[in-house]
């Protein structure tokens, strides 16, 4: 059964691998038996990564990028292509996030966070997605967030580029069918360095252990499973879905 899962083999382009979320995907994904390329800004936190992956005897290149730069995403998907030959899987998984109210918010802050969190993605897919389709194999997985499905004060930039993700997602599993699929994953509320503020927050922390069933913060392990489902060949036959892991923040009212 174990095997369903297997990512032996597969060569997976992640990006965001540095901390938090991509560092743990990087992981797993390793653990998987993927070779992994871990991309980022920031080359010594990714070295961190790549040697945690190492210690385990895992397969894994650091890629420093920044999904932003356009001419540095073509510049890399070709070098990955000389160097390992194919992509396998794309994890769109960096992002960034600003809180400020709408009134507030300088139009540049609203650009950047649809520029690294929407249309950065749409680059790399395009990109990658090219080589995925002449191959015919691949798998992509878009990472949302509970924001791509609902709004909330003072993430607006943040909350439009996620549900713009989510629609992309569609659109490439309309066009990119049937041997690639993409898919988005959409987490609720997990424990990273994006969200320390809202930690420290009694209310917030209230709030979210009233809203979700499981009555906590999710953590990086919680999406193992899921990332798995949709970057290996259990997920064949899913595209266009979003896979909301929130503990049941969005199904629940109260
Ligand atoms: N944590 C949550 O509760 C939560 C919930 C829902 C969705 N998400 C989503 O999950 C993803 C990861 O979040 P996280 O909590 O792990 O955030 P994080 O701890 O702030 O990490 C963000 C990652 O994105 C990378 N990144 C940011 N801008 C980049 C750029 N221009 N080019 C390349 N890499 C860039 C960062 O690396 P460098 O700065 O080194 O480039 C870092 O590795 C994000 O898309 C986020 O929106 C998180």
């Amino acid at each position: 059964m174990a095997d369903l899962f297997s990512m032996k083999g597969r060569v997976v382009l992640l990006t965001g691998a540095s901390r938090g979320l991509g560092r743990d995907m990087a992981i797993t994904l390793a653990e998987a038996g993927a070779t992994v390329l871990c991309a980022g800004r920031t080359v010594k936190e990714l070295e961190a990564t790549a040697r945690t992956i190492q210690r385990k005897k895992g397969k894994v290149d650091v890629v420093p990028l920044d999904i932003t730069d356009e001419a540095a995403v073509r510049e890399q998907v070709e070098a990955i292509l000389r160097r390992h030959r194919r992509i396998d899987v794309l994890v769109n998984n960096a992002g960034i996030i600003y809180r400020e109210a709408i009134v507030d918010t300088p139009t540049e802050s609203f650009r950047q966070a649809v520029e690294t969190d929407l249309i950065a993605q749409f680059v790399l897919a395009r990109e990658v997605g090219r080589h995925m389709l002449a191959r015919k194999y691949g798998r992509i997985v878009n990472i949302s967030s509970i924001m791509g499905v609902l709004g909330r004060a003072t993430v607006a930039g943040y909350v439009a580029a996620k549900h713009g993700l989510i629609g992309l997602t569609k659109n490439l599993a309309a066009e990119f069918g049937p041997d690639v699929t993409a898919n988005a994953i959409a987490p609720g509320y997990i424990r990273t360095e994006l969200n320390v503020p809202l930690q420290q927050d009694k209310a917030f922390n209230a709030m979210l252990e009233q809203r979700t069933a499981a009555h906590r913060w999710g953590t990086p392990v919680d999406l193992r499973g899921p990332l798995l489902l949709l970057a290996s060949d259990a997920g064949a036959y899913m595209t266009g879905h979003t896979l909301v892991v929130d503990g049941g923040m969005t199904t629940i009212l109260a």
